[in-house]
């Protein structure tokens, strides 16, 4: 069983604009992972194709954010964003060659550990650029 992710202050950005993002993905993401866990590893690219669409749609919105803050290290910010993405199409794509259904809940943890370290990345990033201005 996949256990979701649960907010904790630890993952406070010093931009609340920005936490709240992540809480809403928090929260789709714990839905995605109780609709699909135990599921046959067919549905996974159903699961892959939602996960993206989210973290395409956090990106946007936090780009708009940082810009609004003159965050001065948003063009790699952004490259990092497109990166995230291209890697997750890349394991979206490599699901056809996996047949067992194990996989499922591994694709599950990889994802949720995977936006963990996400939150984690920039309350580093952040709360540096926070602190000194
Ligand atoms: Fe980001
Ligand atoms: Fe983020």
């Amino acid at each position: 069983m996949t256990i979701p992710i649960h907010w904790f202050e630890a993952f406070n950005s010093g931009f609340e604009e920005i936490d709240e993002s992540h809480k809403r993905v928090i929260n789709e993401f714990n839905k995605l992972i109780e609709t699909y866990q135990l599921k046959d590893v067919s549905q996974l690219d159903g699961f892959f194709q939602k996960v993206i669409y989210l973290a395409e749609n956090h990106f946007a919105e936090e780009e708009i954010i940082l810009e609004k803050h003159n965050f001065p290290d948003l063009k790699n910010h952004s490259v990092e964003h497109k990166e995230t993405i291209q890697e997750l199409e890349k394991f979206k794509s490599n699901l056809k060659n996996i047949a067992a259904n194990e996989f499922v809940n591994f694709s599950l943890i990889y994802v949720r550990d995977y936006w963990v370290h996400h939150m984690f990345s920039e309350v580093i990033e952040f709360q540096r650029f926070n602190q000194t201005n």
